[in-house]
């Protein structure tokens, strides 16, 4: 250290580049990879930041004084992730919440790996100021098949790394890089433009004191979801937990990462497979619970396990503490 300024600082990128070291013939792709998400997302970090006074909110199809069109913030955002990983040279197809179909790389531009993401998740919130976020999970091609979109309706079991950023009081990126390695944290450093190493290997606590769930729906929701929060608020299960729900998934599950506790978003009897996106909002969220040694299930099988079957498909979902999450699970599973 010195002055005031960390001349050792441990940045996200030296953060990969040494777990780079440690994957027996790795070639960087991974690692530029991950930088083109960084720049999205300081790139996203930034417009969020302003967006009041840029005229992000909600503008799309205005235009601007000097005449150019104004992009809504999620519109932005899309365009950021897909440009910079197009860029690359990593990816040969991308799954983007904003986009019906999958992306297919251009050849000449083509790498090994397959990236879904939701550019700006929350986006309901972002009039209000509430936070918001990005969730992305990469898969590596295994085979020398044309790429097409069967390369992207991957179990979360074979994800590669996985991560979401957290546009809050501070914007922070929570990282892991595959099975058995973790879920590390990094908060940007606006002063110099970096994220910095914070939450060293997180882990989730093995029983919380919230659960999260949009309790306007109880009226549909069967009676496993029903018993669960029941219980949470009746003081002869123990003390009440506290509600929390900012209906932001990243902000959600975020909380639940560092506090512990349940993110809920079931089936319901409208919704029957819920509202959260398999591909790129329940699997990524999946593997970072499961790698800080929480669980993350649809009530009946672990997340990770599920079969994609389409590249938009919904999944019903509940993470967090090992405890909180077994509880539900008993419940839709009842020893006999
Ligand atoms: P979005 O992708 O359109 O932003 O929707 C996803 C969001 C999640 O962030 C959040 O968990 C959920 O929708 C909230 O839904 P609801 O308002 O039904 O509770
Ligand atoms: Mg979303």
């Amino acid at each position: 250290m010195s002055g005031i300024l960390e001349t050792d600082c441990l940045t996200l990128t030296r953060f990969v580049l040494a777990q780079q070291a440690t994957f027996p013939g790795a070639t960087g792709e991974l690692t530029q990879l991950l930088n083109s998400i960084q720049t999205a997302v300081k790139a996203i970090s930034s417009a969020v930041r302003k967006a009041g006074l840029a005229q992000l909110y909600g503008m799309a199809g205005n235009t601007n004084v000097q005449g150019e069109d104004q992009k809504k913030l999620d519109v932005l955002a899309n365009e950021l992730f897909i440009n910079m990983l197009k860029s690359s040279f990593t990816t040969c197809a991308l799954v983007s919440e904003e986009n019906d179909d999958i992306i297919l790389i251009e050849p000449n531009k083509r790498g090994k790996y397959i990236v879904c993401f939701d550019p700006l998740d929350g986006s309901s919130n972002i009039d209000s100021n509430i936070d918001i976020g990005s969730i992305f999970a990469i898969y590596k091609k295994t085979d020398t098949a044309d790429v097409s979109e069967k390369d992207a309706l991957k179990p979360g079991r074979e994800v590669v790394a996985a991560g979401y950023a957290l546009y809050g009081s501070a914007t922070v990126m929570m990282l892991s890089l595959g099975k058995g390695r973790g879920v590390n944290g990094f908060m940007l450093d606006p002063s110099i433009g970096e994220f910095l190493l914070t939450d060293q290997n997180i882990k989730v606590p093995e029983k919380g004191k919230i659960y999260s769930i949009n309790e306007g729906y109880s009226y549909l929701w069967d009676d496993a979801v029903t018993e669960y929060v029941r219980r949470k608020k009746d003081p002869k299960f123990g003390k009440p937990y506290s509600l929390r729900y900012v209906g932001s998934m990243v902000a959600d599950v975020h909380r639940t990462l560092k506090y512990g506790g349940s993110f809920i978003y079931p089936a319901n009897k409208e919704s029957p497979k819920g509202k959260l996106r398999l591909l790129y909002e329940c699997i990524p969220m999946a593997f970072l619970m499961e790698e800080a040694g929480g669980l993350a299930t649809t009530g009946r099988q672990k997340i990770l396990d599920v079969v994609p079957t389409s590249i938009h498909q919904r999944c019903p979902i509940v993470l967090g503490s090992k405890q909180d999450v077994q509880e539900l699970v008993d419940l839709y599973n009842p020893k006999v």
